[in-house]
C-alpha cells in the first residue's frame, strides 16, 4: 500500500515547517510546491537529508511543477504574503486571493479527490476563494485558524494559572482575527471551566491577548509572521484526516445553516476524519455569545464581499 501523499504549497517559513512536521511524525509522504525557483527544492532537500538523522523515512521532495503533486489526499495551502508589522490582515486580501486561486486551480486539476486545507490570511476569506477555485464540496475545504487560535487561548490559560498546557482546553469560535469569540465556560482545565478558577477581568485580558496573538508575534518578529505554531496546528489536522482519528477541531468550514449561519466560511468545532469535515458540533450559546458570533460572521461576509468575482 502507498504511503500518504501530503502537498503543501508555499516554501516559506509555515510551509515548509509544515513540511518538517509532518515528515517526521512518518505520516506522509511531502510534496513542497513554490513559485521560486529552487527554493522548494532546495528545503525538500535539506529536509530529507535530516531524516536520516531523525530517523524517519517519509520522502520530501520540492518543486515548482504541480504535476508532481498528484494524487495527494491532502493539500495544504499556505502560499501568499505574509503579514508586516503595521498590516492588518485586510490588506493582504486581493492579493493573497489570486495566489490562492491560482494554486487551487492547479493543485485540484492534478489532486481531484485531495482534502485542502488553507492556511493563507486572511483565512476565512481565502477559504471561500479556495472553494470555488477548487469546486471542491464543502467537507473538504477546511481552514487552519482555530486549533492555532485555540493553542494560543490554552498557552496563556495554563501560564496564567501555573499548568500544564496539557491538561488544557480551549473553545474558540468565529472568524480568525479581531472578531474571534473564546467561549470561556466551555475553556477547562482537566474538566473545571475557568470562569470556576479565574476572575472575569483576568478572563477578559486572556481573550483580548488570543485575539491579537498573531498580531504579537508579528511585533515582535518584526519581519514575517508566526510560523511554529501554525505548523503545528496543521500538522495536528493532517494527524486527524489521515489517520481518520474524529478529532473534534476548531475550524473554518462553510456554514449550512449552523450556529444560524449560512453560505460562510466561519470557525466552528468539527470532527475531522478521512472524508475530511465529518459533521459540525454545534452547541446552543448565550445570548451574548451569538451576538459576538454573529458580529464575527459579519465580518468575514464583508470581507468576502470585497473579493473580486
Ligand atoms: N505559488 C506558489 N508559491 C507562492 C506563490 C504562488 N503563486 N506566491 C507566493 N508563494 C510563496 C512565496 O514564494 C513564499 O515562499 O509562498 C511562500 C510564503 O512564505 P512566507 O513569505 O515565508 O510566509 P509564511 O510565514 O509561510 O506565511 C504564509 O500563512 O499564516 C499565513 O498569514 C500567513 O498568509 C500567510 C501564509
Amino acid at each position: 500500500m502507498a504511503r500518504h501523499k501530503v502537498t503543501v504549497i508555499g516554501a516559506g517559513n509555515v510551509g515548509a515547517t509544515t513540511a518538517q512536521r509532518i515528515a517526521e511524525t512518518g505520516l506522509a509522504d511531502v510534496v513542497l510546491v513554490d513559485i521560486v525557483e529552487g527554493l522548494p527544492q532546495g528545503k525538500g532537500l535539506d529536509l530529507a537529508e535530516a531524516a536520516p538523522v531523525v530517523g524517519h523515512d517519509a520522502r520530501i521532495t520540492g518543486t515548482n511543477d504541480y504535476a508532481a503533486t498528484a494524487g495527494s489526499n491532502i493539500v495544504v495551502v499556505t502560499s501568499g504574503l505574509a503579514r508586516q508589522p503595521g498590516m492588518s490582515r485586510d490588506d493582504l486580501l486581493s492579493k493573497n486571493a489570486s495566489i490562492v486561486k491560482s494554486v487551487v486551480e492547479q493543485a485540484a486539476r492534478h489532486s481531484p479527490h485531495a482534502i485542502l486545507i488553507v492556511v493563507t490570511n486572511p483565512l476565512d476569506a481565502m477559504c471561500h476563494v479556495a472553494m470555488k477555485a477548487s469546486g471542491f464540496p464543502r467537507e473538504r475545504v477546511i481552514g487552519m485558524a482555530g486549533v492555532l487560535d485555540s493553542a494560543r487561548f490554552r498557552t496563556f490559560i495554563a501560564e496564567e494559572l501555573g499548568v500544564s498546557v496539557v491538561d488544557t482546553h480551549a473553545f474558540v469560535l468565529g472568524g480568525h482575527g479581531d472578531t474571534m469569540v473564546p467561549l470561556a465556560r466551555y475553556s477547562t482545565v482537566a474538566g473545571i471551566p475557568i470562569t470556576e478558577l479565574l476572575s472575569r477581568e483576568r478572563i477578559e485580558a486572556l481573550e483580548t491577548r488570543t485575539r491579537n496573538g498573531g498580531a504579537e508575534v508579528v511585533a515582535l518578529l518584526k519581519t514575517g509572521s508566526a510560523f511554529y505554531a501554525p505548523a503545528a496546528a496543521v500538522a495536528e489536522m493532517v494527524d486527524s484526516i489521515l489517520l481518520d482519528r474524529r478529532r473534534v477541531l476548531p475550524c473554518a468550514v462553510l456554514l449550512d445553516g449552523e450556529y444560524g449561519t449560512k453560505g460562510l466560511f466561519v470557525g466552528v468545532p468539527v470532527v475531522l476524519g478521512e472524508r475530511g469535515m465529518e459533521r459540525v458540533i454545534e452547541i446552543k450559546l448565550t445570548a451574548d455569545e451569538q451576538r459576538s458570533f454573529n458580529a464575527s460572521a459579519a465580518s468575514v461576509q464583508e470581507l468576502v464581499d470585497k473579493l473580486p468575482a
